[in-house]
């Protein structure tokens, strides 16, 4: 699907950690925009699921931190798909709800008060909030951006540095 606004159709894009979290949400929003999508994950059940919860057309199981095998990912991915768009940009996350971080606040390892006084928009952010930013710098409309960073964390950086909160 495309809407008015901007679409992915024709473009190919493989999603790392794509079995969970700011990965899936964001592959899942890449197929609804149009592109062809791959996943790679080192967890080979969650690959499963979340191919057809996204609508990935191939799923790749490898440690993306083992260069060989992450060569490996994106030699098989661009023979699936015909090719891989490639951007020069990121996007900086956090603290973002996913399996991740649920984790860690469900065994009190991060004092979810304290981000939330520490972040201008006084919440913790979610998967989707950050697939739209990844969406949008893989799209058309982000054609001059290059080399940037997108932070997309309720102002935690704007706010001040990093180490003005305890987290653990
Ligand atoms: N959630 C946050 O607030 C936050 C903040 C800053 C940075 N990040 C980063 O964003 C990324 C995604 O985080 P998330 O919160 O969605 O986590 P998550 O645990 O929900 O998902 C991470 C996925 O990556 C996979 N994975 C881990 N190591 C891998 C490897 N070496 N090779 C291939 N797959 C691997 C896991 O199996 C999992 O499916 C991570 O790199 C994390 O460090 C997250």
């Amino acid at each position: 699907m495309s809407n008015k606004f901007f679409s992915l159709v024709g473009r190919s894009a493989l999603v790392t950690g794509g079995a969970s979290g700011i990965g899936a949400a964001t592959a899942g929003l890449l197929c609804e925009l149009g592109a062809k999508v791959a996943l790679a994950d080192i967890n080979a059940d969650g690959l499963i699921g979340a191919k057809e919860r996204t609508g990935a057309s191939n799923t790749f199981v490898g440690d993306v931190s083992v260069e060989v095998e992450a060569e490996e990912i994106v030699a098989a991915t661009s023979d699936a798909l015909g090719g891989l768009d490639a951007v020069v940009n990121a996007v900086g996350p956090r603290y973002i709800t996913t399996p991740m971080v649920q984790g860690l606040i469900d065994e009190n390892k991060i004092d979810t008060k304290r981000l939330c006084d520490r972040t201008p928009i006084d919440r913790l952010g979610r998967p989707d909030e950050v697939a739209h930013a990844i969406a949008f710098l893989s799209s058309d409309w982000a054609s001059y951006i290059t080399g940037e960073i997108l932070f997309v964390d309720g102002g935690w950086m704007a706010y001040g540095g990093a180490g003005d909160v305890k987290t653990f």
